[in-house]
């Protein structure tokens, strides 16, 4: 004998039970702090994340030397470019070794020592002239640049552009002049 209250199996054309006044507000309550909240946080992720998704940034090219001036002897010039990382943009002090190549060919070096990133020089180790020398560990380059001892790589470059008698530097890239 079936109990009082054990519900039966519902028949395939019963009326479906309505909601309680107590499910809907629940639901409502709930559907309405959901939507809330994902005002405030979908905001939040795209504020954190917007850096990453923006194309990256061009280096514009910064003027830095007359052409005239350049000889195969390197000589270091300042220069300031624009660095804009995520929010923060600010002009940063670059150096660089420009010079000419062998061939006649222009070129500027960046001064951080590949080896763990001091700064380098020229020609001030009287036992290896005209060479870069590393004074951290005694890292030594060619004029171009070359790895000769320690660095495990040759110094970067700055993109070069000559206009109006006028040298420019664009952004660092790997060497491409020393052989
Ligand atoms: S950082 Fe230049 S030799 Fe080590």
């Amino acid at each position: 004998m079936a109990r009082e209250h054990e519900e039966q199996p519902m028949h395939p054309h019963a009326p479906r039970r309505q909601m309680t006044r107590r499910q809907f507000l629940s639901y409502t309550l709930g559907a309405a702090g959901a939507f809330m909240a994902g005002g405030v946080i979908i905001p939040m992720i795209r504020f954190a994340i917007d850096p990453l998704l923006k194309p990256k940034a061009v280096v514009p090219f910064v003027k830095v030397a007359e052409l005239s001036q350049i000889s195969s002897q390197p000589v270091s010039y300042s220069f300031q470019t624009l660095q804009i990382d995520g929010w923060i943009e600010k002009n940063v002090e670059q150096t660089a070794w420009i010079a000419k190549s062998s061939a006649g060919e222009l070129f500027a070096l960046s001064p951080v020592c590949k080896h763990l990133g001091c700064t380098i020089d020229w020609n001030s180790n009287p036992q290896h002239p005209n060479e870069f020398f590393c004074p951290c560990h005694a890292a030594r380059y060619t004029p171009e640049g070359k790895n000769l001892a320690i660095a495990p790589a040759p110094l970067d470059e700055y993109e070069v552009k000559i206009e109006n008698g006028f040298v420019y530097l664009g952004g660092i890239r790997p060497n491409t002049i020393a052989t």
